[in-house]
């Protein structure tokens, strides 16, 4: 008997995967070990699952590292979350630029001590024209505040020019004001740990994103738990409101 030859199209890959990192504390309580043992191994994942992500044909990669509401949390974590972004960003730099990803930062970067503010400049200066990935870290992030500074900005040009835009105006200028103007939006969100909410991720870009929710805590997810993540969004049938998009 011979074999056929089948010919199996692969689907498209998301071009956006967006991801709410959650579970490092819940991930070190199950140890014993304090909550910064594991956002030290939310960091290996990070570097895991950029990796990975370029390996599978993903394009823009969204991660949520901090909250605008993170800051309620005790200052003693906050200083060691400080330090692990320091230790990020030392230590991936010219990785990232050896590997073609471009990083950018989103979020409003003023309450972050200066030597990060800087990390954070050099990186964004020295990735900008990579192009094999577009790395998106959300840090000190809220997309209520991503949404009403964007606003703001429309009404201040509304104030200088003594015009009052429409809601269909403001509805096509908004998105170019948000932090995230340059990216698509989000195809794919993904979040760890099994909580389903969006904790104030970014609300208007993932409008229309398909939505995965693992049990997997941060710490654990891996090149695998990415790629089943990805399998179940191609099976996704997304509509955008309309009756079908596949064809027949
Ligand atoms: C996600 O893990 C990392 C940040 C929000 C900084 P958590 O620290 O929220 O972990 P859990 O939810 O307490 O397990
Ligand atoms: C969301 O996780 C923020 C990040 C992953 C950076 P949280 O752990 O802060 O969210 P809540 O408080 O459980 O909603
Ligand atoms: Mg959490």
């Amino acid at each position: 008997m011979t074999d056929t030859p089948t010919t199996t199209k692969k689907p498209m890959p998301p071009r956006h995967v967006a991801i709410i990192m959650d579970g490092n504390g819940r991930w070190a309580n199950a140890r014993h070990l304090p909550r910064t043992m594991g956002h030290k191994q939310g960091v290996k994942a990070v570097k895991t699952v950029v990796e990975a992500a370029g390996e599978q044909g993903v394009k823009y990669l969204t991660l949520f590292g901090f909250s605008a509401e993170n800051w309620s949390r005790p200052e003693k974590e906050i200083k060691e979350l400080m330090n692990l972004l320091r230790f990020y960003l030392r230590g991936e730099t010219s990785e990232l630029h050896r590997n073609n990803i471009k990083l950018n930062v989103i979020g409003d970067r003023s309450r972050f001590d200066d030597d990060i503010v800087e990390m954070i400049e050099n990186v964004e200066e020295l990735t900008v024209n990579n192009d094999a990935l577009t790395l998106t870290i959300a840090l000190n992030y809220g997309g209520q505040q991503d949404i009403a500074n964007a606003a703001a900005a429309i009404a201040a040009v509304a104030a200088e020019t003594g015009f009052a835009p429409s809601a269909e105006e403001i509805f096509e200028a908004l998105p170019q004001q948000l932090m995230t103007a340059d990216l698509p939006a989000p195809d794919l969100l993904i979040r760890t740990s099994g909580e389903q909410r969006i904790s104030n991720f970014m609300l208007w870009q993932c409008a229309y994103s398909e939505m995965v929710f693992t049990p997997v805590l941060w710490p654990d997810f891996g090149a695998d738990d990415l790629r089943a993540a990805i399998d179940e969004y191609a099976g996704r049938d997304r509509r955008f409101g309309n009756v079908k998009s596949l064809q027949g």
